[in-house]
């Protein structure tokens, strides 16, 4: 079994994030050789291609936790049935210029909490679209729609609700399996 290091990258920067609450969880769950980090998207300003060759430290900073990361989890949520600017304008940023992509052949899992009760379902199939013009592996199954966050999550932020929880270890366990398929991973410290 291949040791891995994920970047989760939560698409909110709402102080109450469900959506960062899930990526917490997903560290707080990892299985033994998995090892999540989690990166907040503060501070990321809005794309401008003139500075895409210089572009500002932060996302310097996510260029490269991408690249050094084995695999990747974006927990995003859904606004007016896609992903938030927020994230897309990151991955924008990150992606450019095109031949410097770290995202390039990285194994993916995307999952998703929101207040509605579709899960972030349109949303993820929206940023499926985009990992496939990036060139990623986005894990099929299992797929993870938390909808009514309201509910699933406690006050402290720890999911409450016990299927959930399952299906984000199970999440993890599927893309440490794509990972070890594609060659990612396996090094001592996690790393590929
Ligand atoms: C601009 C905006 C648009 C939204 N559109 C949707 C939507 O299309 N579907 C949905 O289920 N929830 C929608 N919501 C509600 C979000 O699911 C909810 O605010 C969620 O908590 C956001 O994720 P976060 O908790 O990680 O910040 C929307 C919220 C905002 C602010």
């Amino acid at each position: 079994m291949v040791r891995m290091k994920v970047l989760a990258i939560p698409g909110s920067l709402r102080r109450g994030s469900f959506n960062r609450a899930l990526a917490l969880n997903a560290r707080d769950l990892a299985p033994n050789g998995i090892e999540v980090e989690i990166f907040d998207l503060e501070g990321i300003p809005p794309f401008n291609q003139d500075l895409e060759n210089a572009p500002p430290e932060r996302v310097v900073a996510l260029k490269e936790k991408v690249r050094s990361a084995d695999a990747l989890l974006f927990c995003t949520p859904e606004y007016n049935y896609s992903v938030p600017g927020v994230l897309k304008n990151a991955i924008d940023w990150a992606s450019r210029p095109f031949e410097e992509s770290p995202f390039e052949g990285k194994p993916v899992a995307i999952a998703g909490a929101s207040t509605g009760s579709m899960g972030t379902s349109r949303a993820q199939y929206h940023l499926r679209q985009i990992c496939v013009g990036l060139g990623m592996h986005a894990l099929v199954y299992p797929e993870l729609f938390v909808p009514n966050a309201e509910k699933k999550f406690g006050a402290d932020g720890k999911i409450a609700d016990a299927r959930t929880r399952e299906k984000l270890v199970e999440l993890l366990e599927a893309l440490r399996e794509l990972a070890e398929k594609l060659g990612c991973g396996n090094a001592p410290d996690g790393r590929g």
